[in-house]
């Protein structure tokens, strides 16, 4: 029996933008879907923007839809690009409008007017932040690692990089492509399963962020804002180091934060205990577990090697009364993997580092559940 127009549109269903994650027919991309009688199924799928990078991604998605339908022997696609107004209803469709969250008449290009969906009561997204009272402890590998754990346990994932002046993680996630701009809606690139935003896409490389307490503020507002995060179960923070305006901004962005501490094992934890404890309490968040970073280094004869002490993870958790969630070990893979943007995570998920990541990740996502007491059908009467 010949295949209808309508199976064709159907087989199409399935088929989601890579970047939107929808099905291109319910995103309206598909613009026409007819079988000649030869069996050439004719494809015409109207592109986002023009030039888009996922385009050929698109096109292999389209054809195996419709090489596995009886009757199509071949599959003829072309491209067109959306209009200005199509663009804008489609932001619409899957960002909402501004003016209607926040009760502005327009947004004028950027956050103005638009509200912050991770501080609604009923959002479903946990922000982590990643912080550490001190610098180079291992906040933004952490957070990269955790977030590719995260993402390999079947979670969506974002991570914003909140280190405008020292940012690392597009670098350590190794995503290729800045992100698509959709009639203003920042669509994060992905890379692993998880999307990122990091400052790094908006200034031109080797130029450094000079920018003062207002322009952190505005920067980390449109992140959370302008940028289309499709309600992740997880945004993680990467941190800058120490405390400041960044951090402050967050916590007023993200009143429902919870903060994971980064430290190294030295005995002397106390100090960076008294800071991580001081951040907490500034921002006004909880502190929710701590994670060891190089607690040891395994020589070639597998002897462990505690090189910066011991015990300094487990010393801050009973101070703050919170779990040690992990100890990450020392080794060179991370750091390489770090720097080419293969996290080791993601391309040796069996070594001894990987597993801890995904343990690290399962306490949070499971044992750190925050417990829901309200229910929606209780009404007081
Ligand atoms: N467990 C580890 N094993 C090996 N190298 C590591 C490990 N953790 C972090 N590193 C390396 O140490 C360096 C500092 O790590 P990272 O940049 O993640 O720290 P950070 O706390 O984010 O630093 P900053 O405070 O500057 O933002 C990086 O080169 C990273 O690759
Ligand atoms: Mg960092």
């Amino acid at each position: 029996m010949a295949v209808t127009n309508d199976q064709l549109v159907e087989a199409l269903r399935p088929v989601q933008d890579p970047e939107l994650h929808r099905s291109i027919v319910d995103l309206g991309m598909l613009r026409r879907a007819e079988l000649d009688h030869t069996g050439t199924a004719h494809i015409l799928v109207a592109l986002t923007i023009a030039g888009c990078p996922l385009r050929s991604e698109i096109q292999n998605r389209v054809r195996s839809a419709l090489t596995t339908l009886d009757g199509v022997t071949d599959v003829e696609l072309d491209f067109t690009v959306m209009t200005d107004q199509e663009r804008e209803d489609l932001r619409v469709k899957l960002h909402g409008s501004p003016g209607a969250s926040a009760g502005h008449a327009q947004a004028h290009g950027h956050a103005e007017g638009r509200a912050i969906p991770f501080a609604a009561p009923g959002s479903k997204t946990r922000p982590l932040l990643i912080a550490s009272g001190k610098g180079g402890v291992g906040k933004s590998s952490i957070t990269t690692n955790l977030a590719v754990a995260l993402a390999q346990q079947g979670h969506s994932v974002g991570v914003v990089d909140a280190d405008i002046y020292g940012h690392s993680i597009p670098q350590m996630l190794g995503t290729d492509r800045p992100p698509t701009v959709i009639d203003e809606m920042i669509v994060p690139p992905e890379q692993w399963g998880v999307r990122c935003i990091s400052i790094a896409y908006f200034v031109p490389d080797g130029e450094a962020v000079i920018w003062r307490g207002p322009m952190l503020h505005k920067a980390l507002e449109q992140f959370l804002t302008d940028v289309f995060w499709d309600d992740p179960e997880f945004l993680l923070i990467d941190m800058p180091p120490g405390t400041g305006d960044i951090a402050l901004s967050l916590s007023q962005y993200l009143p429902r934060g919870e903060v994971y501490v980064v430290t190294t094992p030295q005995p002397a934890a106390q100090k960076v205990a008294r800071l991580s404890a001081a951040m907490a309490a500034k921002v006004n968040l909880p502190v929710k577990g701590i994670i060891e970073n190089m607690s040891w280094f395994t020589g070639d004869d597998g002897t462990r090697y505690e090189l910066f002490g011991s015990g300094g993870g487990q010393e801050l958790a009973d101070e703050i009364g919170v779990p040690l969630l992990g100890q990450l070990p020392l080794v060179p893979a991370l750091r390489e993997g770090s720097d080419d943007g293969r996290p080791i995570t993601a391309v040796d998920p069996d070594s001894e580092v990987a597993k801890s990541f995904r343990m690290i990740a399962e306490r949070i996502a499971v044992e750190l559940k925050p417990k829901k007491i309200f229910s929606s059908a209780l009404k007081v009467i």
